[in-house]
């Protein structure tokens, strides 16, 4: 277990003890971060630790996550994280960048970035004895909690829109959680778990809303540190991160990363950090434009399922995370996302919208001039495309159906 000193409110900065079980600032629901005990880190071999450990998973960085050994030894909770970085050349020369890496997310075990956060908070349920975990998901979240508690016999319940793709909806049930289908938006089944967690007792995951999840989402960017920054040393201008925004709580789970690494004296320079929204969900970025943090809801829409939101629960840090770091929100249209769909997929990289949206996002950060070709980048597919077949099917051509013989397969082989 990392040592820490308890939470502090992104926004009126109030401390909570470690033993708290809180949620969000009592005060003005800001967003806690959690206070690693950095001096005490500093002291110890932590660093030559996970640097040497043979361990391929989040689990490498348990010096510096606030849960202690998680259990679960042969399940799919131990094998979480420690995700490839591929470089692309077919990428690169499309968008004239000497240097881009994509991080695919979708090799978790329950194939989307989410499973980072849900391995750290069934964890945590397990540490307090908690019986239920509940979560309100747009698709992945549950999903992941519903696989990592699987994993190790958790009981866990899902709140998801009735219209989150069927794949999604099939992993939940699948995995064995009490799933429950709200007739409306991923906002008001956010509303509803919320309630339904302080009704029955329930230990709550909701994205932007238990501190633990910013928590397992920030081993990300300690991977990206180890395969890339430190791997990479000749790098000559800050990495550009892109990751697509919806509750905002990838983009600051990475910022806390990177600014636990600052802290501890471990991580040179920072890298830049770009939020990718789509234009039809776009309330984090409005307010990056605005210059305030200030976000106001919006009405979202758009094919990109696991980032539409109304309000993001965690916009103000997601904010912070690109203007402290000299990033930038991008925003992309659902056409875009379909492109870079087939982008990536030309380069043997399946992703569902969300997840290819922070491709689409440094093609228009490109063209925009927002990067040039010397800057390095790398872009997070968070998400499988095998979560959203009709999405994928949308992004290509249909194949042609022939009978059975040459002569039809010589008509269409021109
Ligand atoms: C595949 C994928 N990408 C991106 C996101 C956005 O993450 P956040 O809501 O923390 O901004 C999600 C959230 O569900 C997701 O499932």
């Amino acid at each position: 277990m990392g040592i820490y000193n308890g939470y502090q409110c992104s926004i009126c900065n109030a401390i909570f003890q470690p033993d708290e079980n809180i949620y969000v600032c009592p005060h003005d629901g800001g967003n806690l971060d959690v206070l690693l005990d950095v001096n005490e880190i500093r002291k110890s071999d932590s660093k030559q630790r996970i640097l040497n450990s043979t361990e391929a998973s989040i689990w490498r960085y348990l010096p510096l996550l606030p849960i202690g050994e998680p259990g679960g030894q042969g399940t799919p909770l131990r094998v979480v994280g420690w995700t490839p970085v591929f470089t692309t050349k077919r990428l690169q020369a499309e968008l004239e960048i000497e240097r881009l890496w994509i991080k695919d997310e979708s090799r978790n075990p329950t194939a989307s970035f989410k499973d980072r956060a849900s391995a750290v908070v069934v964890a945590r349920a397990r540490e307090i004895g908690a019986e239920f975990v509940v979560t309100a998901s747009t698709g992945n979240a549950g999903a992941a909690l519903a696989g990592m508690a699987a994993a190790v016999g958790q009981k866990a319940i899902i709140f998801a829109p009735r219209t989150a793709p069927q794949a999604k909806i099939a992993q939940l049930l699948v995995y064995g959680a009490r799933v429950i289908l709200v007739n409306g938006s991923y906002d008001q089944a956010f509303d509803l778990s919320v309630k339904a967690s302080e009704e029955y007792g329930w230990y709550c995951r909701n994205t932007g809303y238990n501190p633990f999840t910013a928590e397992g989402k920030k081993t990300a960017a300690f991977e990206i540190w180890e395969q890339v920054l430190i791997s990479k040393k000749e790098l000559k201008k800050n990495l550009c991160v892109f990751v697509s925004v919806g509750d905002g709580n990838i983009i600051s789970g990475l910022h806390k990363g990177f600014k636990d690494l600052k802290a501890l004296g471990w991580l040179a320079t920072m890298p830049r950090i770009f939020g990718v929204q789509s234009k039809g969900s776009a309330a984090i970025s409005n307010a990056f434009i605005a210059g305030t943090e200030d976000i106001e809801p919006v009405h979202s829409e758009t094919l990109a399922d696991s980032i539409s939101v109304d309000l993001p629960r965690d916009g103000v840090r997601a904010l912070r995370a690109a203007r402290e770091t000299g990033g930038a929100y991008i925003l992309v249209t659902d056409n875009e996302i379909l492109g870079a769909i087939r982008g990536l997929g030309k380069s043997g990289i399946f992703a569902e919208p969300a997840g290819a949206a922070a491709y689409a996002g440094v093609v228009n950060a490109r063209k925009e001039g927002i990067i040039g070709s010397d800057d390095p980048v790398l872009a997070l597919v968070t998400g499988s495309g095998l979560k959203d077949i009709r999405s994928a099917m949308q992004a290509v051509a249909k194949a042609p159906i022939i009978e059975p013989n040459l002569k039809a397969l010589k008509k269409i082989i021109q």
